[in-house]
This record gives structure tokens, sequence and C-alpha cells, in this order.
């Protein structure tokens, strides 16, 4: 009998991407994610995830092309989404929006079709939370720079949409993690991949995987300066609760893209000045004491950083608001979402485990078997 949270337990084989927990490294299609931060970007990880290797400068440009016509697509569909997107919750309406969307029944169109709509509905969200009117895509601009765009109408600051970028390379894949589970089971059953990336919304948005940003930076606002930080962790440990942005299944030392996400942070407060430098320090004392604590309580069991803990700081210092964390992940994520259901397409297994019953059961009278109904 497997553990409840299926832990170590290898759902399938994949060329995608390999979660190294005991050395803290992660492989994307034969290349470290550290070498695809440095020499790479979004759109590059877009191609390798979707086509299998890095792209050349012309087919970089086409994949530009066709994400940006898809946003603009997504953009025309906006006044036919109804209420899904004055939704209270971000990924309530993502998850609403997308649902609405036809498959055309080919999956690598679905994946440009969604992978251009999610960063669109993000946006839409947010205006419409606003009270303001939606910005139609630039198709011309990269996606992190039009991504901020749309939220806010203004040119972006460079240094902000290059931050952006490093972030969504590094989270577009990420082995299998809960949502590209789901996303798998939904392929698997034949049907298409717009199901899939609407299942898989939906579990990312729980706060034990895709949903921890926000509480992370509630929590830095909450702590405010590094003295204060022992003293809050401590409180919540002893109450119980857990430390969002520490601990994960897999990584048993700190998650390799915490690193990512703080190199991105860094070369951003050169660029923004000493308030966010002032927030990185107080990130780092609180992750560095509330890693302390965890290890005094379970000394068996390693809880150190994961990737939520600097991606708060860094989607806050590029000015997502908070409550579209969620969402600008699953912007990136559904990269990873789309590789994962062509690859389990292929395998044409479905994927159908057991459980083991512990109900009650009908009491047995006699050696002839159970009482009829009505008896
Ligand atoms: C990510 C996470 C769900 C992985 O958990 P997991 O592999 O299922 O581990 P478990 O939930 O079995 O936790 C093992 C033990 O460590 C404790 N633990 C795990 N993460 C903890 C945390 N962040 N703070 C405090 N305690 C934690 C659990 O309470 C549990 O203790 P128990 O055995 O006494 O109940 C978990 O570490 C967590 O909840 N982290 C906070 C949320 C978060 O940052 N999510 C983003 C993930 S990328």
């Amino acid at each position: 009998m497997v553990g409840s949270g299926l832990d170590g337990v290898v759902a399938a084989d994949t060329e995608l991407s390999e979660v190294d927990g005991t050395h803290g490294r992660l492989l994307v299609r034969g290349h470290w994610l550290e070498s695809l931060v440095e020499h790479s970007d979004f759109e590059g990880v877009c191609h390798l995830l979707l086509y299998g290797d890095l792209p050349s400068a012309g087919e970089k440009a086409a994949l530009r092309e066709r994400l940006g016509a898809a946003r603009a697509r997504a953009f025309q569909r906006l006044p036919h989404l109804g209420a899904a997107l004055h939704a209270a919750d971000g990924m309530d309406a993502l998850r609403g929006a997308v649902a609405q969307l036809q498959s055309i029944g080919k999956d690598r169109e679905d994946a440009i079709g969604l992978i251009g709509a999610l960063p669109v509905f993000a946006a839409a969200w947010h205006r419409y939370r606003d009270a303001s009117a939606p910005i139609a895509p630039d198709a011309l601009a990269g996606p992190a720079a039009d991504y901020l765009r749309m939220l806010t109408g203004a040119a972006p600051n460079a240094a902000a949409a290059r931050a952006l970028d490093t972030y969504w390379c590094t989270v577009a894949e990420h082995g299998m993690n809960a949502s590209t589970f789901a996303a798998r089971v939904v392929a698997s059953t034949g049907s298409d991949t717009v199901s899939a990336v609407a299942a898989a919304l939906g579990a990312l948005k729980g706060p034990l995987h895709g949903g921890a940003p926000g509480p992370v930076l509630d929590m830095l606002g909450r702590i405010g300066t590094p003295e204060n930080a022992h003293d809050f962790l401590a409180a919540e440990l002893a109450a119980g609760r857990r430390i969002m942005g520490m601990g994960h299944r897999v990584y048993r030392v700190r998650d390799p893209r915490a690193a990512m996400l703080e190199g991105a942070i860094l070369r951003l407060s050169s660029d923004v000045g000493s308030e966010l430098g002032r927030k990185l320090a107080l990130a780092r004392a609180v992750e560095q004491e509330a890693a302390s604590l965890l290890a005094a309580k379970r000394p068996e069991r390693a809880l150190k950083a994961n990737v939520e803990f600097f991606t708060a700081v860094l989607l806050d210092a590029v000015g997502i608001p908070r409550e579209l964390f969620s969402a600008t992940f699953a912007a990136a994520r559904v990269v990873g979402w789309c590789a994962h259901v062509e690859e389990q397409r292929r395998t044409g297994r479905l994927i159908r485990p057991q459980s083991r019953y512990v109900g009650k059961r009908p009491v047995e009278r006699d050696a002839r078997g159970p009482v009829p109904h009505g008896s």
C-alpha cells in the first residue's frame, strides 16, 4: 500500500524534467535550470518544452508571433466570457474563462492558444476588479513585458520584465507536481488539452501548491523587520500552523529555484533602489530563522525554502498585485501542463489507480451471504 500522498510513487516516464530532491537540481529536457535562466528566456523554455529543443532565432520569432496572435484572439474573446472574469478570486476567474474555450482537437494548437490566453485573462480580471477596461495585448511584444503592460497600460520597466521572464522560465515545468498530475489524469482519459488545463488550474489554486506566495507576502508584511522573525515564526509553529514557502515533497535541500529567483531579485534591486534590497534582506532573515526553527522542531525532516518563498518577493517587486500571484504562476506552468498532456497522450494509457475500501459493510447474518435489502 502506497502512502496517502503517493510519496515516492513514479506515475510516468517523462522526458520533460527531472527533479533531484537530494541534490537540489532541476533538469529540463536535458538542460540545467541554471543554464536556461542564464542563456535562454521564457519563449526559449516554451519552445524547449513544446517542441523538444531550444529555438533558433527564426523559430523563436515564429513562436513569438504565434503567442502574440493567441493573446490577440484571447482578448477578442473577453466580451463573451460573461461573469467568469468578474469572479472574486483570480484563479476561479482563470478556471472559469478557460472552461469556456473550445478545444480545436489538436494538442499543440490548444497549447499555444492557452499559453497566449492565460496572461490576457489574468490581466483582464485584474482590470475589471479595478473597474478599468482591459488593455489590448501587443502581439509583437515579449510575453512578460506584454503581461506587465496589460496590467497597468504603462510601458514596462525592462528590468522588471526581465525579472518576470526569469520567474516564468524558472517555474514553467517541475516534474509530477499536483497540478501536472491532474492534467495528465485528464489527458489519460482521452479528453482534450483545454479540459486538462482547467483541472490543473483547480489543483494549482490550493495553498499547499501554487497558492502559497500570497500568504508568504502577508507573512513578510506582518513580520516587518528581521528582529521580529523569531517570535512571529515561533508563535506560528506553536499554534500548529505551517510556515508558508517552507518545505517540499521532493526537495530535502533548499529548492534550487529559490536561488534563481533570489538572483533575479538581486539584479532587479540594483535597478529599483534600496527598498527592494531591504525586502530581500527581510526575506533572507525570515527564511534563515524559519529553517532553523523547523530544523529544531523536525530534525528528521529537512524543511527548507521552496520556490514560493522568493516568488512572493519577486512578483511584488515587479508590480504584480498579490491577488494575481497564483494566476501569474499559472501563466508559466501552463507550458509544462501542455507538454505533459502531449506526453501522456502518447502513452495511450488510462491513469486509474485503486482505492482501499475502509467503510462500513453490511452485517453478514449467515453463510448464505449478505441480508438482502428490505428483508
Ligand atoms: C509543500 C508541502 C505541502 C509538502 O509537504 P509534504 O511532503 O506533504 O509533507 P507533510 O505535509 O507530510 O509534512 C511533514 C511534516 O512536516 C511538517 N511541515 C511540512 N511543511 C511545513 C511547514 N512549511 N511549516 C511547518 N511544518 C511543516 C508537517 O506539519 C508534517 O508534520 P506532522 O508529520 O507532524 O504532521 C509542505 O511542506 C507545506 O505545507 N509547506 C507550506 C506550503 C507551501 O509552501 N507550499 C508551496 C509548495 S512549493
